[in-house]
């Protein structure tokens, strides 16, 4: 299998380094073959390619069977606009890959109530799976433009869905409840915005012919952001759109102490996308202490739609048996009660378990 690698910026490099050494280690355990390439993406590709996502770039991603990113993005691209930003590549490899379902989970175990923002009995119980929305709404809806004199600008995006759009991930998030705990709750702005109505509308219809199985609700977007915060516990499938769903996983990504934490699977298409959801974080770039837990996971999950179900039980079991050592990054060390340690002595913690439980 071949496997493009896009480490992209600040943090990026450093986690994909540990993902694609755990991922070999274990692939050569289980005598499976995996073929690793190495391209830019994001600032590194304005640096070597002035463009963030070069169209070589995109056929690579391609001709391979999965593509892991590890973030874009930094200070030394802020100043750029339009298609010259680190982010417009990533919107791009999304949009030409046609991964239109974002997968981010959110499970808080035992080891990591004590670092929550959350007291422990808020925290207890937490395990949801946020589906977002990718390639479609306000992120690339036309028209879209900016214009006039400076002191009297008008600017503006469109959030725009279509019934195709909005029923195929529906299903994504339908068939994970399905495996999960049966519940759907679909996420949207009905009270005020048309294209939430036609969105609760065709989740509804969709849900009454052919998953009346999975126990469906829906709640507008600015609840769920308290909910949330207030009684996590209570979601399983979250299902919503592009904009939305970015904000919400980041809030629902930070319930376990620390957006290090946690990883998604961009699918839908022939190739699927795996990359944390945390970004390129530059303050901490290039010294060693980046939480490697989200890259591992991602690359889990990827190893899951490669249909390597071993390799992805034998990462998270790393995972869980790297955390109940009480084996930390910075972003989750507590003095005095756990052990703080590097991105690669933590990789490594990982990576030793994970072979071990194969
Ligand atoms: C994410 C990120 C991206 C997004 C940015 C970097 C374009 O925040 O994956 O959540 O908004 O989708
Ligand atoms: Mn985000």
């Amino acid at each position: 299998m071949k496997i493009l690698v896009l480490p992209g910026d600040g943090i990026g490099p450093e986690v994909c380094h540990e993902a694609v050494t755990t991922l070999r280690a274990l692939a050569d355990a289980k005598n499976l073959s995996l073929a690793f390439e190495e391209d830019h993406a994001g600032g590194s590709a304005i640096d070597t390619y002035q463009d963030p996502m070069p169209d070589s770039v995109i056929e690579k991603a391609k001709a391979s069977d999965a593509v892991l990113l590890g973030a874009v993005g930094g200070p030394k691209w802020d100043e750029a606009t339009g298609d010259m930003r680190p982010e417009s590549g990533l919107l791009k490899i999304r949009r030409e890959l046609g991964v239109f379902a974002n997968l981010r989970p959110v499970a808080v175990t035992d080891a990591l109530a004590a670092a929550s923002p959350l007291r422990p009995e808020a925290i207890s119980g937490t395990d949801m799976l946020v589906v977002r929305e990718l390639t479609g709404g306000i992120y690339f809806g036309q028209p879209k433009d900016r214009s006039g004199e400076p002191g009297a600008e008008d600017a503006y995006n469109t959030m725009r869905y279509t019934t195709p759009e909005i029923e195929r991930v529906a299903r994504v998030a339908f068939t994970w409840a399905r495996r999960r705990g049966g519940r759907v709750c679909s996420v949207d702005k009905a009270n005020v915005l048309v294209v939430s109505q036609l969105w609760r509308d065709v989740v509804t219809d969709l849900h009454a012919r052919e998953y009346s199985d999975v126990e469906l609700s829906h709640m507008y977007v600015d609840n769920a952001a308290m909910q949330l915060v207030v009684r996590p516990s209570q979601f399983d499938v979250i299902l919503t759109g592009n904009l939305f769903g970015d904000i919400l996983s980041d809030a629902a990504a930070t319930l376990g102490g620390s957006l290090g934490l946690l990883p998604s699977a961009s699918v839908g298409g022939p190739v699927g996308l795996f990359e944390p959801v945390h970004g390129s974080a530059p303050d901490i770039a290039g010294q060693g202490i980046a939480n490697p837990v989200a890259m591992l996971i991602s690359s889990a999950m990827m190893m899951d739609e490669l249909n390597q179900p071993e390799i992805a039980a034998a990462i998270r079991a790393g995972v869980s048996h790297a955390l109940d050592q009480g084996l930390r990054t910075a972003d989750l060390h507590r003095e005095g009660s756990t052990t703080k340690v590097s991105t690669s002595e933590m990789a490594t913690a990982i990576r030793e378990a994970a072979l071990h439980s194969l």
